[in-house]
């Protein structure tokens, strides 16, 4: 259960029928690694396309091949994505697709035995401070690794407020964790699972996302 009013920061994709049928495919123990890339894929798609839906646009006026003014919408904003390296890598090429100009940096932080994060390397564009930045990260579990991630892009100057965490599972424990350390960071996920197991994976869960993304396992 989430307190404090959190649940405004966090952005729940539309559960629907079709977002349900696509993650029971990448759940199940029985999926083939190239099922669970594709499918993973496509739910990579559907949360950025969603996430993209927070940063503001502004109005542009167009003339149609009927030689109709059109008022419509544009982008204007940069955007730039951060990789949580290994796992958040595989939104990278749908991000790529989405968005054409945008950049993308890289964060890598370790976990220690003792379930801490350290950050290891950091790789971002100069003016990452001027964008609004996409994290990228599948598993959001303790918080921990995401929480390392925030404070670096808070350390190069980019405003919390421009900060959108996207996951594809989020349990209560993470989702907590990071908004009582930076409650004006918003979360997009696709699922919000019930909690973390002794090991600390997000259960139901699906298990190791890098391993099953990268046939590591
Ligand atoms: N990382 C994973 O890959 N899976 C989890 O359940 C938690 C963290």
């Amino acid at each position: 259960m989430l307190s404090g009013g959190t649940e405004t920061r966090v952005d729940l994709v539309p559960q629907t029928p079709q977002l349900i049928a696509l993650y029971t495919v990448i759940r199940d123990r029985r999926t083939s690694r190239g099922e669970f890339v594709f499918y993973a894929d496509r739910i990579i798609r559907l949360l950025l396309e969603h996430a993209l839906n927070h940063i503001p646009l502004v109005p542009r006026s167009v003339v149609t091949r009927l030689g109709v003014k059109f008022d419509g919408l544009a982008y204007h904003e940069k955007i730039c994505g951060v990789s949580i390296v290994r796992a958040g890598e595989a939104f990278e090429n749908g991000l790529r697709q989405i968005a054409r100009a945008v950049r993308v940096g890289k964060i890598l932080i370790q976990k220690r035995e003792s379930g801490q994060a350290r950050l290891i390397s950091v790789r971002l564009p100069r003016d990452v401070s001027q964008r609004w930045i996409l994290v990228m990260d599948p598993m959001l579990a303790t918080g921990d690794t995401a929480k390392t991630a925030i404070q670096v892009l808070v350390k190069a100057g980019v405003p919390l407020e421009r900060i959108l965490f996207v996951s594809m599972f989020a349990c209560p424990e993470g989702i907590q964790a990071v908004l009582d350390a930076f409650p004006r960071v918003t979360l997009v996920t696709g699922a919000i699972d019930a909690g973390l197991t002794a090991d600390k994976f997000i259960t139901p869960g699906l298990g190791d996302f890098g391993d099953l993304y990268f046939g590591t396992c």
